[in-house]
């Protein structure tokens, strides 16, 4: 990995403020030091080592302070002070000998007595190589406590998988609209399974803070790049509609939530043949209207009037969009399914999947991102409970080799499949509670027990992210938005 000028080092080591010295026992990976000075975590370090340098981070600070249980106590009774003789050691994580203008893995540790910096910015930025805005990078944030920009690589997003978990309101759809909004720029084309419309403003620009001024961001919307569609379009969306003639007899059923005998599931079956062999476009309407048509039958009529239900939410129907209306290259296609309940929403999603898998390995659809807000309801954890989550689990084993990355984003993270969670190279995490954190540790790799600790901690809109081209899970800040974030709650009205 060439970094650049890093001769400069040793002229910046004057002005570098010393941390502590290595004491212990230091491996290849990891090293202890005592600090002269007050320090935090998540501090990046500089040890020399020979001509070279170690370039690490302080995982975990700990107070040592002599004072045994019980002696607090004695002390008081005693009329004693209760100031002790502390030592503050600094555990750090090594991450790579920088030597001249390369770097490479430790493979020796640093020694004893090694005096620990603070590493400076610049030097993060060449380290770490996340500030360097080229083609196929997204700005995301700040690194933690720094003021280094963090551009991750495009690459690792398309067509590789990414996973965004977080208890709910910690910034998972906040960030996913980041991304989103970075792979517009840059003429990726996305998806976005929008549970909760809470993309369908992506159009309208943000409203300006601070902190845009802050992370050098500029509100703008993206309604050149955005295609919303809904069950219930508003002016400039479109209809997100399927033909009635693709369903089968076992998908109305799902859909309806019913249980049904066999002798009813056959009068189904036949009607529903019956309709499309007659070749007329047809409702679900229809094929209520048909079922009970010559019968008084009360299970015909309860069935009819579920099936009704379905026909009301208005996917269904004569029409069906088209796959080329649905997705264009380098716009980022909204489908809003507020209000679409449960099963029918699967089918949805599956249906919607299913295609776009099938096309992108046809060539016919370009590369695209596709972004499953709410993933605990469409890949959950319980085998065969959901009619999406065969094709989602494919597209998390198969997608990469066809250019379709996946987004996975949930607030129930033990709820979520934990195979999918595997198959994600990129990990972003919000602030979860532990036993969400219990969950998931053990699909995701490097989990060290302070991370754990840390995103505990997290503020809202901060989140550790690992990912492949990462040298180290990073914590970010992440970027206020370009355009505006949420839908209209509810849209009852
Ligand atoms: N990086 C950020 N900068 C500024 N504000 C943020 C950031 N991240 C989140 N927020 C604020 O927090 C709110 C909640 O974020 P968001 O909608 O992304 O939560 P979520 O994790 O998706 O929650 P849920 O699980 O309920 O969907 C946002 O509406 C926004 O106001
Ligand atoms: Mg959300």
């Amino acid at each position: 990995m060439l970094i650049g000028s890093l001769f400069r080092l040793s002229a910046l080591l004057q002005q570098m403020r010393l941390l502590g010295y290595v004491i212990g026992n230091p491996r290849t990976g990891q090293a202890d030091f005592e600090a002269i000075d007050e320090i935090s975590k998540w501090t990046y370090t500089v040890i020399p080592h020979g001509d070279a340098y170690i370039f690490g981070r302080i995982e975990e600070v700990v107070r040592r302070t002599g004072l045994q249980p019980g002696e607090v106590r004695r002390r008081i009774l005693r009329g004693e002070p209760l100031e002790a003789e502390e030592t503050v050691i600094g555990k750090l994580v090594l991450f790579r000998i920088i030597d001249g203008s390369r770097s490479r893995p430790v493979d020796v540790p640093p020694r004893g007595g090694s005096p620990v910096y603070e590493a400076p910015r610049e030097l993060i930025m060449k380290a770490l190589r996340i500030s360097e805005p080229r083609r196929e990078t997204a700005y995301i944030g700040r690194l933690y406590k720094y003021d280094v920009p963090v551009y991750l690589d495009i690459n690792d997003l398309v067509p590789l998988h990414t996973v965004v978990l977080a208890q709910t309101g910690q910034g998972k759809s906040y960030f996913a609209g980041v991304v989103i909004e970075e792979l517009l720029k840059k003429g990726v084309t996305v998806m976005v399974i929008d549970t909760h419309g809470e993309y369908v403003e992506m159009a309208k620009p943000a409203q300006r803070t601070r902190l845009h001024e802050e992370f050098g961001v500029e509100p703008r919307g993206y309604g050149d790049r955005i295609l919303v569609f809904s069950p219930d379009p508003r002016p400039g969306e479109k209809r997100l509609q399927f033909t009635t003639k693709s369903l089968s007899a076992s998908d109305i059923l799902s859909m309806t939530g019913l249980r049904v005998s066999r002798r009813i599931q056959v009068i189904l079956k036949r009607t529903l043949e019956m309709l499309k062999a007659s070749g007329v476009p047809f409702t679900l309407a229809d094929l209520a209207e048909q079922l009970v048509v010559d019968s008084d039958d009360p299970n015909l009529e309860l069935l009819a009037e579920a099936i009704l239900e379905v026909h009301r939410m208005g996917i269904f129907g004569e029409r069906g969009v088209r796959l080329s209306e649905l997705v264009e290259r380098g716009k980022a296609t909204i489908i809003n399914l507020v209000g679409v309940p449960g099963r029918p929403r699967e089918l949805v999603v599956a249906r919607l999947i299913k295609t776009i898998f099938q096309k992108r390995k046809e060539g016919k659809v370009p590369p695209m991102l596709l972004v499953v807000e709410e993933a605990h309801n469409y890949i959950p954890e319980r085998p065969g409970n959901a009619l999406s989550k065969p094709i989602i689990a494919t597209v998390a084993q198969e997608g990469r080799k066809f250019g379709l990355g996946l987004m996975v984003i949930s607030q129930r993270p033990a709820r979520v499949d934990k195979n999918v969670i595997s198959q994600c190279n990129t990990k972003v995490i919000f602030k979860m509670e532990e036993k969400d954190l219990q969950a998931v540790q053990k699909s995701i790799e490097g989990f060290s027990s302070s991370l754990a600790q840390t995103i505990m901690s997290l503020e809202r809109g901060t989140c550790v992210v690992m990912s492949p081209s990462l040298p180290m899970p990073l914590i970010v800040r992440v970027r206020p938005r370009e355009s505006r974030h949420g839908g209209i709650s509810g849209r009852v009205l």
